[in-house]
């Protein structure tokens, strides 16, 4: 087929066959839709996984509790024979150095010149609540200072535990 307008265009004769033209505007049908999806040969990027703007729903992230829900001072005693171990091992790491092995306020950090605290085991801690003891490792006591951030809510029970424990022996 000559293409006369064509021959304006380029001044060499340019021969356009039908199977040409045909495919050319199939070509170009292809990619056109009306609502619905075109009939995609090399999809790129036009189909992909997103979430559009104020549709998701807001899921927190793994082992995260959203703020006000954290189920703080909540005295949960487990009197568990392995909840108080770790309670003993606790203690032998945060309160030892002031309160001695033997929770009695001799430790280390004490025999170095520090306040002595009164005796855990053997002192008026012992009619004390659950959550009295919970509050003094949480916020502090006069001089002893806050174990809020080192010692969990978890690890406070497991060391309530232990000096229950003790308590129970000493009598
Ligand atoms: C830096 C030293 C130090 C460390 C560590 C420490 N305490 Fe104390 N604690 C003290 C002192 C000093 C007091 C007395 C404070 C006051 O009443 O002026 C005290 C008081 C207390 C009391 C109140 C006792 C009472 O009869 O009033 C409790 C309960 C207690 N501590 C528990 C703990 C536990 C449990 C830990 C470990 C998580 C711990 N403490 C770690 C120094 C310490």
């Amino acid at each position: 087929m000559k293409l006369k307008f064509l021959k304006w265009l380029y001044p060499q004769k340019i021969y356009v066959s039908k199977i040409f033209l045909i495919l050319f505007f199939i070509s170009i049908n292809i990619g056109c839709s009306k609502g619905k999806p075109p009939l995609m040969i090399i999809p790129d990027m036009d189909d992909q996984q997103k979430v559009k703007p104020q549709t998701a729903l807001h899921i927190p992230p793994e082992e995260t509790v959203a703020r006000g829900s954290l189920e703080e001072n909540k005295t949960k005693l487990e009197m568990t024979p392995r909840n108080i171990s770790r309670g003993d091992f606790l203690f032998q790491t945060y309160c030892m150095p002031c309160h001695g092995n033997d929770g009695e306020g001799n430790g280390p950090v004490v025999q170095r010149g520090y306040i002595p605290p009164p005796p855990l085991i053997t002192g008026r801690v012992k009619g004390w609540k659950d959550e009295e003891i919970y509050n003094v490792i949480a916020e502090g006591q006069g001089t002893m200072p806050s174990y809020k951030h080192l010692v969990s809510s978890k690890d406070r029970q497991a060391i309530i535990s232990y000096l229950r424990k003790k308590q129970s022996e000493a009598q």
